[in-house]
């Protein structure tokens, strides 16, 4: 987070009250009042088992749950003895109930014409989306996917993404969505713990004028795993028509989908059935598996999409078009492009490329050509757009939106206002929503009707969410006395578990805060609340740093460096970045031999993209002949984070070996 100016903390005193709905051009607000939203969270908390009951009956079931919640801390099981298909709630419900030619996904590929027109557009409606995805989900059973079978998909922001996910789900076999920028390596790692016999992917994927090799990595991941790879079908959809090669485990899509039948029931899966992994990184050692299930994460991220971004389907006086930026390769994807929005019949805009191609208002000319109602991005980018310039958002009309979203780490409160006032007219409101991979949905988010915002606070919890600042006994903090994000009861989307790894749940979630032998969710973040009751969060407990909204391990980092022939030990710190918010410093010992050069930062660089992606390279390569330790060894972290922090100019290229030791001297004392 860059450093706070006087302004920036003059602005988070300041309160802005929601508009009314009018004022936005906008359907009348779901929860319209403070106290509206005051009195349905208390009823949330106090019973939450009608609660979530009342809302489980709006959706579809094959067979009605025994009971709404079992809880047996850390295990919750929701709507046990139901069944459901979440892959039904999103499609076949709307083609049976006649809406079935209304638009479900608009989609928009990269390129564009001479003139700046988008050459490659898609609509695709509910009965449009039940047709493919019905065909896909025959063309997984051909290949002998069935329930249970975890399948990988390693594709770029084209509709077939969002079609794999749902024919995963139509066929219950869980989904894990591997982020076009990861590498190889990172597909590797993934696709064995997963042991996933078949990988679903793209030749290509288009990124700002450039083609991401999306089969090329594949290719490149099953030969690192060489005999060990699970994997026994790539199924190939050609988006770039980029030179691929063929091997004996490729399929085409096309060619495989044109072919099967569109007729494929949804199977009747039980509550708790996987529905997806998605891996994310923690503070120790590789990426998680986070398992998610069926009922309770639908319920949850359709509710929370419902109000966080007051959706209203068209029949019921709504004209919406929503558009989150994110990528499905992320939770933000899985829960606010798909799952949590085609159950409520707003259209859900996906587009496949950069936010500056080929210009900066590229997004802008998106929002004005689809008249899109909610729009959802994270702070990085709005930073982006704000060192861009005013000129890219002006020149397009803007006056559609209704909300504002944010998400994936703090935002300062300059961007807050910049957001407020250049793209919502300063008049929509902004909802600044907190989660996690693991939360499944928002957590901590203002309602636009009801709640009152500050710039840079996430303001209030969702409905069902008991959260307290805590420490670790489960005593709740004071107010404005910093502490622990804890959930103190199960809520319908939290994960069930790590794949594969019982241990590494309780230890990460579960083993942290308690209260009378009752173990809390504890998720890893510092943080407050203020008079008002709002939460601001303050950073995170463990090594987990947030670069670009993103969640990057630093030991994840530090592996990949070490893994480079030239480098003896590495240590990886987080450290305010303008855009990013938090840039990846690292400081390394190389190894003899090898020269502290750029060419040698260069290599460095390029390693950790190979190994883990673009997102890790480290933004400050500082090599040192000795990391500072304290006496009994452990790395000073607090120190180099306060070296790294101090570094202004962070593009600057100063490759002689340094002597950290003596700094260590300095402040061992403060260290301990
Ligand atoms: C971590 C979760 C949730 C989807 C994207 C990130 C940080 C997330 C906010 C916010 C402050 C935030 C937290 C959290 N974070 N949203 N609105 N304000 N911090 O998901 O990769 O699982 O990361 O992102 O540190 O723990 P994720």
């Amino acid at each position: 987070m860059p450093d706070k100016s006087i302004e920036s903390v003059l602005q988070e005193t300041r309160i802005f009250n929601p508009p009314s709905a009018k004022d936005v051009g906008g359907p009348n607000w779901l929860i319209a009042s403070l106290d509206q939203y005051k009195k349905m969270y208390k009823e949330s908390i106090d019973h939450p088992e009608s609660f979530w009951a009342n809302i489980a009956n709006d959706f579809h079931w094959f067979k009605k749950w025994d009971t709404v919640l079992e809880w047996n801390a850390p295990d919750a099981k929701w709507f046990s003895g139901g069944t459901t298909n979440v892959c039904y709630n999103c499609v076949d419900r709307q083609v049976d109930s006649g809406h079935g030619n209304d638009p479900a996904i608009i989609w928009e590929g990269e390129p564009v014409s001479d003139t700046g027109t988008p050459t490659d557009q898609r609509t695709l409606t509910y009965k449009d989306l039940q047709t493919e995805v019905s065909k896909l989900a025959n063309v997984l059973k051909s290949k002998g996917i069935t329930k249970g079978d975890i399948v990988t998909i390693y594709m770029g922001m084209v509709p077939e993404l969002a079609i794999a996910m749902l024919a995963c789900a139509r066929i219950g076999a869980p989904h894990s969505v591997i982020f076009g920028g990861f590498s190889a390596q990172a597909i590797a790692d993934r696709v064995s713990d997963a042991k996933s016999k078949i990988i679903l992917t793209c030749d290509g994927s288009w990124r700002r004028g450039k083609i991401v090799p999306l089969k090329k990595n594949v290719d490149d991941a099953i030969k690192t795993m060489a005999n060990d790879s699970p994997v026994e079908h790539v199924l190939c959809l050609g988006r770039c028509h980029n030179d691929i090669s063929w091997g004996k485990l490729d399929c085409c899509w096309k060619e495989e989908t044109e072919k099967a039948s569109a007729d494929c029931p949804c199977e009747e899966l039980e509550s708790e059935d996987m529905l997806f992994l998605l891996y994310t990184s923690g503070s120790t050692g590789k990426p998680k598996g986070i398992v998610h299930t069926t009922a309770g994460y639908m319920i949850f991220t359709a509710t929370t999409a419902k109000y966080t971004f007051n959706l209203v389907p068209h029949d019921q006086g709504g004209n919406q078009t929503f558009w989150c930026t994110a990528d499905c390769g992320w939770i933000t994807g899985h829960s606010y492009i798909v799952y949590g929005l085609l159950p409520n019949r707003v259209p859900t805009l996906m587009y496949e490329g950069g936010p500056d191609h080929p210009t900066p208002a590229r997004f802008w000319q998106i929002v004005d050509r689809h008249k899109v109602t909610q729009f959802y991005t994270a702070p990085t980018a709005i930073r982006a757009f704000m060192k861009w310039g005013d000129q890219h958002p002006e020149s397009a009309d803007l006056s559609s939106l209704q909300v504002l979203g944010t998400v994936g780490e703090p935002i300062n409160p300059e961007a807050w206002m910049w957001y407020r006032n250049k793209i919502g007219r300063g008049v929509c409101p902004i909802v600044d929503t907190y989660w996690q991979t693991e939360t499944g949905g928002h957590i901590i988010t203002p309602l636009p009707g009801a709640t009152p915002t500050k710039p840079g606070s996430c303001t209030l919890p969702m409905f069902g969410i008991d959260a307290a600042v805590c420490d670790e006994a489960g005593n709740v903090a004071k107010e404005n006395v910093g502490g622990l994000m804890t959930i103190r009861k199960p809520w319908p989307a939290m994960l069930r578990g790590v794949y594969g790894d019982r241990q590494r749940f309780i230890n990460t979630y579960w083993s942290t805060v308690s209260k009378d032998g009752q173990p809390y969710y504890a998720a890893g973040d510092n943080t407050r609340r203020d008079e008002l009751g709002n939460f601001w969060i303050m950073g995170r407990t463990d090594d987990v740093i947030n670069v670009s909204g993103h969640r990057l391990g630093t030991m994840e980092v530090e592996s990949a460096l070490v893994s480079h022939e030239s480098v003896v030990e590495a240590a990886v710190v987080g450290m305010p970045h303008e855009i990013k918010g938090t840039g990846v410093a690292a400081f390394i010992t190389p190894a003899p031999g090898f020269e502290a050069s750029d060419e040698l930062k260069q290599a460095l660089r390029a390693h950790v993209a190979k190994e883990i992606g673009a997102i890790a390279k480290p933004d400050l390569i500082r090599f040192t002949g000795a990391l500072p330790k304290t006496r009994s060894g452990k790395i000073m972290r607090r120190l180099l984070r306060s070296i790294a922090a101090g570094d202004t100019n962070i593009t600057q290229d100063m490759s002689t070996l340094e002597d950290l030791s003596v700094v260590a001297k300095l402040s061992e004392k403060d260290e301990r």
